[in-house]
């Protein structure tokens, strides 16, 4: 482990008293933060039963809005969840509360959707009767450099990915309790965050990012069962198609990973967080030029 003992996430944003103050939208309403609820029996609530999707605001333009949108719309079809509206409504929703916090850049927003409020504190979704309901909270942010110098520290865990049969891991799910103990897990054993396995022992995603490794100039990533269809992680293979970098999605195992000259997440909130450390082994010699290539 290295000497920097204090505790990081891929999430780690610079610290904006600003954000005391945002309004948060609830169902087409704006409210200040500290009052801003949804019921005890919102199904979201009550049995993580919900959609998200994590976006980012630049200069005014939702970077990759179409992307997102279809990912949260293809999402809630699958589980039968209304939206109740369209990506214009979706959008107009966005600008309302953009708008309303004056917030134009360097900002990230959660917009949740669940199937709403239940009339009973029971699993059945017929019991959500009123419904959807939407949340939308959008915080001024901008990711710490801190991240891109020092790196994250992974450490793999007991905690496998699913198999689409169980719960699809494609699911941008309020229910993340997967993930969740993933990371305590990693935490328990001292990193960061944690490296998931796939269900055959491939390595696979971390619990909140994508994984990508780079071997004599190739870059490698799960084959893209098992993970999280991030729009990220496709930006990042478009890229490298793009500007004639070889890119791999395959199958392979913490022996390659370990072996790895460069490695790093992806994620809308951070684009790119290289990662320093895998089970305590240091990945490469520090030097990342594939990983500021990508970045650049
Ligand atoms: C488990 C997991 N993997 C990866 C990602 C990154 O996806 P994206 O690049 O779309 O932000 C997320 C984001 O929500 C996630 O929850």
């Amino acid at each position: 482990m290295s000497p920097d003992t204090q505790r990081h996430t891929t999430h780690d944003a610079e610290d904006d008293p600003r954000n005391g103050d945002i309004l948060i939208y609830v169902d087409g309403e704006l409210t200040p933060r500290a009052e801003a609820k949804v019921s005890v029996y919102d199904s979201g609530f009550m049995l993580g039963d919900g959609m998200w999707e994590g976006m980012r605001l630049y200069n005014g333009t939702w970077a990759f809005f179409d992307e997102h949108m279809d990912r949260l719309f293809d999402s809630c079809k699958a589980v039968s969840l209304d939206i109740g509206m369209d990506r214009q409504g979706i959008l107009d929703a966005l600008t309302m509360t953009a708008e309303a916090n004056g917030m134009i850049t360097d900002v990230h927003c959660r917009l949740m959707v669940t199937r709403g409020v239940k009339v009973k504190p029971f699993q059945h979704p017929s019991l959500s009767r009123s419904g959807p309901t939407m949340v939308i909270i959008m915080e001024h942010s901008k990711p710490k450099d801190a991240l891109q110098s020092r790196g994250i520290r992974l450490a793999t865990v007991p905690q496998v990915r699913g198999l689409p049969t169980s719960q699809d891991p494609k699911f941008n799910s309020h229910s993340k309790l997967n993930c969740v103990i993933a990371c305590l897990q990693a935490e328990e054993a001292g990193a960061d965050e944690a490296l998931m396995l796939d269900p055959h022992g491939f390595v696979n995603t971390t619990n909140a990012c994508n994984f990508f490794i780079v071997r004599k100039g190739e870059v490698w990533t799960s084959t893209g069962d098992y993970c999280m269809n991030g729009v990220t992680r496709q930006k990042v293979i478009d890229l490298c198609r793009e500007n004639a970098i070889p890119v791999f999605e395959k199958n392979y195992s913490l022996y390659e990973a370990y072996g790895a000259d460069e490695a790093f997440l992806t994620g809308t909130f951070g684009a790119q967080t290289p990662v320093a450390e895998i089970d305590r082994k240091t990945i490469g010699t520090g030097e990342r030029p594939v990983t500021a290539r990508i970045r650049a």
